[in-house]
């Protein structure tokens, strides 16, 4: 790989893309050029990076020559036509769509936990479902000491998992309930503001929804645990832009609260806030635009034999998308 590699993102003017070249800037990646496309509409547009003009190219299919990593971000149908063309085009594809994250020739990738992974990688590489990445932040860690058998767990997801679009969405029905003007909606199937959906993603024939069972799929590909189970409820909360996620774990090695601490105080990418008595928890106000995902409420689970409780929160956008697979390009290099 080109130490200093020109690199694509894919759908730059999205929620994830511009948080994508944010990323790159942030972390000071050692880009030699970078190159930003998107769809027919946005042809033209200039993004600022490091203070300079870069204008939107429209994404077709010659365009890849040269790029040595193409981070994807347009949704799953233009990943699964332009990643392979991408790859075969000799570049490295970090794809943030769910189209690939299943296929066995290609790792599914948090660098805290399964960094070797990227090394086998033919020419794409899948970044996890958010609110998988953002629950096995703290899960894996206890996993790795305690031997997780299963979960149970409910999320707590903001509207930029569903793209700029449902930020607006969100904005605007606030406004117009404050005005008292009619609410309209275009997004999701009822008015998110002020109301929790428990619908994320479609429904399958088992009643649960494909958002559900990314936590048991993924998480057994990521954690190289094909026995992991877990029972989730997805639910769309009228927050912007940080997911909170709230587990039930149960394990094969002894646990206590006090071991479990020092496990996950210890764990990267993760800060523990935990006094409760000081009203100090993972907030997902207080998680947006943060590098680190964040647990607390950490307690024995009253119903399991063996088990934890906790809640654990995480930017959607950084961990749960760009940051990750910024990361994931930070591993390419290494
Ligand atoms: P555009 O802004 O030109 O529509 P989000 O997830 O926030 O909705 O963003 C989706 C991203 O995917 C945007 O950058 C969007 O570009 C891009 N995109 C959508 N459809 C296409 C397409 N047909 N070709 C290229 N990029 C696309």
């Amino acid at each position: 790989m080109n130490r200093n590699p020109h690199v694509a993102v894919v759908g730059a003017t999205g929620a994830v893309g511009i948080e994508m070249i944010k990323t790159l800037e942030k972390r000071n990646f050692p880009l030699g050029k970078l190159t930003l496309l998107a769809s027919a509409r946005s042809v033209g547009k200039k993004l600022k990076y490091r203070g300079q003009d870069i204008t939107v190219q429209e994404l077709k299919k010659d365009s890849f020559g040269g790029i040595d990593i193409a981070l994807f971000s347009a949704g799953g149908s233009i990943s699964k036509e332009y990643a392979p063309i991408a790859a075969q085009a000799g570049c490295v594809v970090i794809d943030n769509s769910s189209a690939f994250r299943m296929d066995d020739n290609v790792p599914l990738v948090i660098p805290e936990v399964n960094a070797a992974d990227v090394k086998w990688h033919k020419g794409i590489i899948a970044n996890p479902n958010c609110t998988t990445a953002i629950a096995l932040m703290a899960l894996y860690p206890l996993h790795a000491a305690f031997n997780c058998t299963r979960i149970f767990a409910s999320s707590y997801q903001a509207v930029s998992g569903t793209g700029a679009k449902a930020i607006a969405e969100l904005e605007r029905q606030v406004d117009q309930i404050v005005n008292k003007q009619p609410v309209t909606r275009e997004v999701y199937p009822h008015q998110i503001a002020f109301n929790v959906l428990p619908h994320v993603d479609s429904f399958l024939p088992t009643g649960y929804t494909k958002e559900e069972m990314k936590m048991e799929n993924e998480g057994r590909k990521i954690m190289h645990h094909p026995t992991f189970r877990a029972s989730v409820t997805c639910v769309r909360v009228p927050v912007y832009r940080a997911h909170s996620v709230a587990v039930s774990a149960e394990f094969e090695k002894p646990t206590t609260v006090e071991a479990a601490l020092a496990v996950l105080q210890k764990a990267p990418g993760l800060d523990v806030v935990d006094n409760p008595a000081k009203c100090e928890y993972p907030l997902p106000l207080y998680q947006s635009d943060k590098y680190n995902c964040a647990v607390g409420r950490l307690r024995k689970d009253c119903a399991l034999d063996n088990g934890l409780c906790f809640w654990v929160a995480g930017d959607q956008l950084l961990k749960g998308a760009a940051l990750n697979a910024v990361q994931i390009a930070e591993e390419l290099l290494k």
